[in-house]
């Protein structure tokens, strides 16, 4: 039986990407940013998923305002890293897992989730940053990827709460795959930031600090956090922590913190990162 064996949730922030592109990592701005990671590739390098169900949003890169998928899973081979206007990051191409993807496409429709199915696409720094931040420069990703596009863009998003049940609705996919899997799960995008408008620059170190205690432990009470709630208090791309909800859900009902970092600022960013691991729970129904 596949297992969702730890959640990571983590910042994407384009310009951590082009630190590691440009190996300008131990630099005085970005070595605390970077250090905050050492422990998660350490771990990750002694204890190697199979499958990631990486959770992110596409940056108007594959899709565009013709077509918005709330919830789209990529069902591919591979995907290539996309061109976001300096040429595509020069990071290997991202290598799927088709049969889980399809068994979990499968899973979450006939559990009510009207997932899009993506078979090509590429993917923009919402998936490769987070990738290059867990596993630094290798020739090939370390695992196989299945992309988990969400729709954090364009108004309307859905909702915490929806976020949450597809969670659950993931963990109850992949623990009824048959073939033996160590799959984990990761949440990117956040945490507060604000690139544009008169409040380009919000950032908001209190309130991340409290939605990333109430990842870890038995609580669900993020998942009922409004809207309206991340925009003002998070500016308006802090809504990406959505994405985090889906990664706490699928861990099921309580967690264990392993990790835990945040830094202020990167870009227009507060980067955040944990590592989270399932507290022993019956699988569910
Ligand atoms: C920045 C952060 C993001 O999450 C993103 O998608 C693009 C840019 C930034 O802070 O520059
Ligand atoms: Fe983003």
């Amino acid at each position: 039986m596949a297992r969702i064996t730890a959640g990571i949730g983590s910042s994407h922030v384009p310009l951590m990407g082009v630190a590691v592109d440009q190996n300008k990592s131990a630099d005085a701005y970005f070595a605390p940013i970077f250090e905050g990671y050492d422990w998660t590739r350490a771990w990750l390098a002694k204890d190697k998923p199979d499958v990631v169900i990486l959770v992110y949003n596409d940056h108007a890169s594959a899709f565009d305002a013709n077509i918005i998928p709330t919830f789209a899973i990529g069902t591919g081979e591979r995907f290539r890293s996309a061109d976001e206007g300096w040429g595509p990051r020069p990071v290997p191409d991202v290598e799927g897992h088709p049969d889980l993807a399809w068994h979990v496409a499968q899973s979450l429709i006939l559990d009510d989730f009207d997932m899009t199915i993506i078979n090509e696409m590429d993917v923009d720094h919402g998936l490769t940053v987070p990738l290059s931040m867990m596993f630094g420069q290798p020739e090939a990703w370390p695992a196989k990827v299945i992309p988990l596009a969400v729709n954090v863009v364009t108004y309307p998003v859905p909702s915490g709460n929806r976020c949450w049940l597809l969670g659950e609705a993931i963990r109850r996919a992949v623990e009824s795959f048959p073939e033996d899997l160590n799959v984990q799960i990761w949440g990117t995008g956040g945490m507060s930031h604000q690139l544009q408008g008169p409040r380009a620059g919000l950032l908001n170190r209190e309130w991340d600090n409290r939605f990333m205690d109430g990842l870890v432990g038995d609580s669900d009470a993020n998942r009922w956090i409004p809207h309206i709630e991340y925009l003002r208090e998070t500016g308006s791309e802090g809504i990406e922590m959505v994405m985090w909800l889906i990664m706490r859900s699928a861990l099921g009902s309580e967690t264990r913190l392993l990790h835990r970092h945040y830094h202020i600022p990167c870009s227009n960013t507060a980067i955040g990162h944990m590592v989270l691991e399932p507290v022993e729970s019956a699988p569910t129904a």
